[in-house]
Order: structure tokens, then sequence, then C-alpha cells
């Protein structure tokens, strides 16, 4: 059964970033109440000037997932919950393996404990990551694929995903895990390449920079716009046909990393590709292929990815060279 977002109360964690701040809109758009609950914590990608035009209408708590006590405050009475925050550096993870732990993993855990302890928990949906995975046995890889992380992110995202599964089967509230492909699209940080490359690749592109490219980069990825990322959070926050189930988020579509960069350089009208050898440390923990079936989430709720990448790549750009100063700060 569908209802609708109108008049419910929700929590975003991790709302400043690229993904939670696209959330945002769109639900203020459909008249939800909305608090933002985010850390702003750096390297990650919180910005102010994500939540530009919706400010007054959003609620924002400057408050970490580890504080059990400041977490458990924001999520009372809310309808549902979206948990985004996250570390997000995969090569951060493998350096400072215990912030990663801490944040991903027991930052998780504090929120489907408080929610066990709740009189009437809400609903909660959950950022997966297509990093719980690790180098494809078979492809595309689809919800029952074997689960073997090439790096602490990896695990981290697999065990709040199983906590979170975990605690609504047993203290009753619906949870959902939507288990994110390379995401990009308007709001995403571009100031490095931590995560969010083919963002940063748009900035190096613009500011006439290098493009530099591990190895051949014939390694493939599945690219999904953010407008079909939001589409499916939304649905997932709305059908309870959904409950107590993980899907992968893609567009279902195999692209050579190398294509993605010349669609880049295409859409911005300039940029130079430099192909360098992998850093040890980055060779050690990459994927060589990666597409997702889209088709367990598609049965359920009907969603489809709208977007392709030539079209997500242009949009991009264009908001960027809108909203330029905002998002470049050298
Ligand atoms: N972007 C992708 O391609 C992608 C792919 C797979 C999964 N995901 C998942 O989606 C979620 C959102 O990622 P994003 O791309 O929007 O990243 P982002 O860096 O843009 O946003 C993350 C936000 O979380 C906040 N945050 C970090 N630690 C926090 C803490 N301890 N407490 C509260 N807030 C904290 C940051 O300040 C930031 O605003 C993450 O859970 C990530 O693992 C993203």
């Amino acid at each position: 059964m569908i209802e609708s977002l109108e008049g419910k109360e929700i929590l975003i964690t991790g709302g400043l970033g690229f993904i939670g701040s696209n959330l945002a809109h769109r639900l203020v758009h459909e008249k939800a109440q909305v608090t933002i609950f985010d850390a702003m914590l750096d390297p990650y990608g919180w910005n102010r000037a994500n939540v530009k035009g919706v400010e007054d209408r959003i609620n924002i708590i400057k408050g970490d997932v580890r504080d059990r006590t400041a977490l458990k405050k924001a999520m009372e009475n809310k309808d549902v919950v979206y948990h985004l925050a996250a570390q997000v550096g995969r090569e951060i993870s493998m350096e400072n393996p215990y912030l990663d732990t801490e944040i991903n993993c027991t930052g998780t855990l504090n929120l489907v404990q408080i929610c066990a302890e709740m009189q009437c928990p809400p609903r909660v949906v959950y950022a997966g990551s297509r990093g719980q995975i690790g180098e494809p046995v078979y492809l595309p890889v689809d919800e029952d694929h074997p689960t073997l992380p090439t790096d602490v992110y990896g695990i981290n995202k697999l065990a709040a995903e199983k906590y979170i599964l975990l605690y609504g089967h047993v203290y009753g509230f619906p949870a959902v895990s939507l288990r994110l492909n390379n995401a990009y699209g308007p709001r995403c940080q571009m100031q490095h390449g931590f995560y969010g490359i083919l963002n940063w690749f748009i900035k190096n592109a613009m500011q006439e920079k290098p493009i530099t490219v591990y190895g051949d980069g014939l390694q493939t990825r599945d690219y999904v716009y953010i407008d079909d990322i939001v589409q499916a959070f939304y649905l997932a926050g709305i059908d309870r046909r959904t409950d107590q189930h993980v899907y992968f988020i893609g567009s279902g579509t195999e692209t050579k990393f190398l294509d993605m960069v010349k669609q880049v350089i295409k859409s911005v009208g300039k940029g130079e590709i430099v192909h360098v050898p992998f850093p040890p440390q980055r060779e050690s923990i990459d994927i060589r292929k990666f597409v997702v079936t889209i088709e367990k989430f598609h049965q359920h709720t009907g969603w489809l990815p709208r977007v392709d990448l030539e079209s997500g790549i242009e949009k991009t750009v264009e908001f960027y060279r809108q909203f330029y100063p905002d998002y470049i700060r050298d």
C-alpha cells in the first residue's frame, strides 16, 4: 500500500551531504516536515549551499551519530528516518578503520538501539553500498550475491545493514536498505577525489586540470543519477512492500570508466586524460567490473531509472556552471 509523506516527520542523517540534501529538497516539495541531523565533518560532502532555497523549511541540527543522546533527541516523534550519515571514503576507511567503525557501524547501532527503546519506532531507510559486495563472482550482481568487501568501509556498511534488518525484525519496525551504486549529480562535493570521482572530474575539466585515470580505464561501473536515487528513497519511505528488504539501486548499465571520463570532457567542452599507474593502496581495493540488476526494486515498486549517463552528466555540468562558487573553493 502506498501512502504519501505529506505532513510526515522525517529525519535525514547526513542530510547536508550530496544524497541527503537532494532528498531533503524532494521531501520539502512533497510537503513533509524535514529535519536534518549532520555532524558537518570534513572531508565529507556537507555544504550549507546544498539546502539553498529550502533552508527556511528545514530544521537543521548539528549532531553526530556517535552521540547517542543527541541522536535520540533528534529521532523523537519521527515517522521515517533516512540514515545516510557515514564516513564515505574507502581509502580513508583503510587508513583509519576505527573512525569508519565508530561512525558507520557503532553510529548505526546507536540508531537502531534508540529505535528498540521507542514506543513508536520510525521506519528506517538505510543507504547501503555496492562496496558491501567486493569483487563480483558473477554479473550483473543481484541481492543474493555473496558479500566479500575489499575494504573496511564495505565491511562496516554491511554490518550496519545487518543491524538495521535484525533490529527491525526483532523490535518490529520497518527497515529497508538501498545499496547504492556510483552516484553522481548536482550537490556532490567536487573538492577532492576520495569519493564522488565523476563530480571531481567535472571540476578538473572545468579548471583545465588533467583528469588522471588509473591503469587502462577499462574497469566498469554502474553510474546512477541522483534524481533516480532520490525517487528510490522516496518510494522506500512510503511503500510497505519494501519492508525488511535489501535492494540494489543503479542504472543497470555497465559503463567503462574511460567512457565516463570521455563523456565528462564532452559535456564540459574541455579536459585532458592522463593515464597513470594505479597507486598500490588503491589497486588492492579496486574492483575490476561492476554492474547490478535493478529487477527486484522494479518488481516491488515499479521504480526504473530515468536519466542516462549522457543527459545526467549534462545536467550536472549545467548545475555547477550555475552554482560554481558554492562548490569550488580554490
Ligand atoms: N555517493 C555515492 O556514490 C554512494 C554510493 C554508495 C553508498 N553511498 C552512501 O550514501 C550515503 C550518503 O553519501 P553521500 O554521497 O551523500 O556523502 P556525503 O559525504 O556527501 O554526505 C555524507 C554526510 O554525512 C555527514 N556525516 C559524516 N559523519 C557523520 C556523523 N558521524 N554524524 C552525522 N553526520 C555525519 C557529513 O557531514 C556529510 O554531510 C552514505 O551512507 C554513503 O555510504 C553513497
